[in-house]
């Protein structure tokens, strides 16, 4: 009897914990299913072409906490942002332990005042956070804490005034730290204790004075530095000599007034070096001996007067040198010379050389693919002036009122003719032109008459020569766009009273104006079926471009390629984000290198 009590009350037991175990599947089940539909009304929330899953809110006009709450758990990528006008007013409020998988965070324009006690405590999966354009005024080594492979930390454009020594000591992963334009005037020491790791570090932006070398002795690892607009006067080159891997230094829009001839002598493995916009008299006598690696070169905005006949020895990698906009009116070919070989981007814009000079300089550096002679008060250009090898050239703002087909170097592809004296173009120009990659035109005085507009007057619509470019004459149709000029607009070359007087004339006219009207029957016709066809190409443009910003951020890019930075032409690394997918690159790239010797 008891026994039997006993066995219905095992099986109920049973029955029980079954029918429990159940529920509980249905339940997780539930939970799981409607997590995956899970999405905050104001985001949108999908999947990135790299199979990531993603939650974007950019529509702004969001308050309060971030609505974690509403995401789904299996988050890889969140975004936050918000349109100019209209930011966030968000905090971070330690909410994301529960995303296990999140690799992502930006959280910009949203107001954010701090980052909060250790909000990503319990999610050592992120690798990149990014806190850009917010009112962050400072930071705390708490704020960091748990964030143990974090590679990638932006926080440009806030208000940070002071970091503490030690602030970013729990973040040993770090590869890339960007603090542009925050109100920063000083590195304390150890500022970067712990971060041994460091490739890219950017600084641009805070006044600094002077960057006390004592904080670069917890990077030297460093690849990439760079502080623009920081104030400096001078650098104490004991930083250079910390950091023997410096690939990319970018010391623009200071004041340094001096550079010493030995001032680069430890940066061994400089590729790309930035000093424009600074205020240098003179390159000294083999200021860049230790550069064979230097690929790029910007002097530009400074008051070079002087580029001494050695300045540029042993720069024997160089291919891209701009001394524009300086205070030169004459350089020795020897001063060339060295990077005559390697030298495929020359920019000498702004400068005092006459014709002669310009013609010395393109006869030495016979490689040069890619010149700048803007603002040289060219008047004329000479049959055979610029060589024939080169693609790119930019003639803005000189003083040219006509130009011949024939002195374009035969295999240009992109011309800028803008800021010149140009009233019209011969037809064999036209043509020319119409077959290069890009071509400017803007800012000339343009005549809009029928017989200036020569041979694209039929197809103002349909070529691209014209966009964007206004007429300056005659004056009825200033500041009018030409290539939406109506063709019945177009006044005669000659006054119309004249024209009446001879009145022999009179049948040609009255013929050309019944071949004008005629023509534009044709080209209303041409207009409207290829407006048809550009509404088809606009909805695809469209989706292109979606696709485009979606992959945006999922977009791999190798920057760091067997210990250097590769990089290419122009450079610019200003805009280059990290992924995920180049950490792994980043790590084999450090083990590989050597250990800091032959410096
Ligand atoms: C952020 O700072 C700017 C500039 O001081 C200020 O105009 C704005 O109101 C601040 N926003 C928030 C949310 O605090
Ligand atoms: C150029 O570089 C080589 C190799 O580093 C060096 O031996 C040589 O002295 C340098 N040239 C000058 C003029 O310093
Ligand atoms: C040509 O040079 C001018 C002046 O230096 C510059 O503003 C412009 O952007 C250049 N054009 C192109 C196409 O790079
Ligand atoms: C030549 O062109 C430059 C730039 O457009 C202009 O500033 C200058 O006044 C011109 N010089 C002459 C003599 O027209
Ligand atoms: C046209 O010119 C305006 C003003 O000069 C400029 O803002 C705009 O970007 C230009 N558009 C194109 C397509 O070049
Ligand atoms: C083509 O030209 C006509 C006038 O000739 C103008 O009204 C129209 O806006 C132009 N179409 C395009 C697509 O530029």
């Amino acid at each position: 009897m008891l026994r039997q009590v006993w066995r219905s009350h095992k099986y109920l037991w049973t029955e029980l914990s079954v029918s429990c175990r159940m529920l509980w599947w249905l339940l997780l089940g539930l939970c799981s299913t409607s997590g995956v539909a899970l999405c905050p009304s104001m985001c949108q929330c999908g999947v990135t072409s790299k199979g990531r899953r993603k939650v974007q809110c950019v529509e702004g006009g969001m308050t309060e906490a971030i609505p974690t709450h509403e995401m789904d758990a299996g988050t890889e990528v969140l975004e936050i942002s918000a349109p100019a006008g209209d930011w966030n007013a968000l905090s971070i409020s330690p909410t994301f332990q529960r995303f296990k998988r999140l690799e992502e965070v930006h959280i910009r324009r949203s107001g954010l005042t701090q980052v909060g006690m250790h909000p990503f405590w319990g999610v050592p999966s992120l690798k990149l956070l990014d806190l850009t354009v917010n009112n962050i005024s400072g930071v705390a080594d708490h704020n960091f804490r748990g964030l143990v492979n974090l590679v990638e930390l932006n926080l440009d454009d806030n208000r940070i005034t002071s970091l503490q020594s030690g602030v970013f000591k729990h973040l040993t992963e770090l590869r890339i730290l960007t603090l542009q334009r925050n109100l920063l005037d000083e590195l304390v020491p150890r500022l970067f204790l712990k971060l041994g790791k460091l490739h890219m570090l950017k600084l641009s932006g805070n006044k600094f004075d002077e960057l006390n070398p004592e904080v670069f002795k917890d990077i030297p690892e460093l690849r990439v530095l760079e502080c623009r607009e920081c104030g400096l006067r001078r650098i104490n080159t004991q930083i250079y000599h910390l950091l023997p891997y410096l690939s990319h230094l970018d010391l623009g829009d200071n004041q340094m007034q001096f550079i010493a001839s030995d001032e680069f002598r430890d940066l061994k493995r400089l590729h790309s070096l930035k000093l424009d916009g600074n205020q240098l008299p003179v390159v000294l006598e083999h200021t860049f001996v230790r550069q064979q690696e230097l690929k790029y070169l910007c002097l530009a905005r400074n008051r070079l007067a002087k580029i001494t006949n050695t300045a540029f020895v042993n720069l024997s990698s160089l291919a891209d040198l701009d001394i524009g906009y300086n205070k030169l009116d004459r350089l020795e070919m020897q001063a060339l010379q060295p990077v005559a070989d390697t030298l495929e981007r020359l920019v000498i814009s702004g400068n005092a050389f006459g014709p002669n000079v310009i013609r010395n300089i393109l006869n030495t550096v016979y490689n040069v693919r890619e010149l700048g002679v803007a603002h040289m008060n060219l008047r004329h250009i000479p049959k055979g002036f610029f060589p024939e090898r080169v693609r790119k050239l930019n003639v803005s703002a000189n003083n040219l009122t006509e130009l011949e087909s024939g002195s374009l170097p035969r295999q240009l592809l992109e011309l800028d003719l803008s800021h010149n004296d140009l009233q019209r173009l011969s037809e064999s120009l036209i043509l020319k032109l119409e077959d290069l990659h890009a071509v400017s035109l803007g800012s000339n005085p343009w005549s809009c008459r029928v017989c200036d507009l020569s041979s694209i007057i039929f197809r103002l619509n349909r070529t691209n020569l014209f966009r964007n470019v206004t007429c300056a004459a005659p004056k009825p149709l200033q500041g009018r766009e030409i290539s939406a000029l109506h063709l019945e607009d177009l006044p005669g070359c000659k006054p119309p009273s004249q024209d009446a007087a001879k009145t022999g004339r009179l049948g040609l006219v009255v013929g050309f104006a019944s071949l004008v009207s005629f023509s534009l029957v044709c080209v209303t016709f041409a207009v409207c079926s290829c407006m048809r066809r550009r509404a088809r190409d606009a909805v695809q443009e469209q989706k292109r471009l979606a696709e485009l910003q979606e992959n945006a951020l999922d977009r791999p890019i190798a920057i760091f390629a067997k210990g250097e930075i590769s990089f290419k032409f122009p450079l610019d690394l200003t805009e280059r984000k990290v992924e995920v997918s180049t950490i792994d690159e980043i790590k084999k790239d450090t083990q590989s290198l050597p250990n800091g010797t032959g410096i």
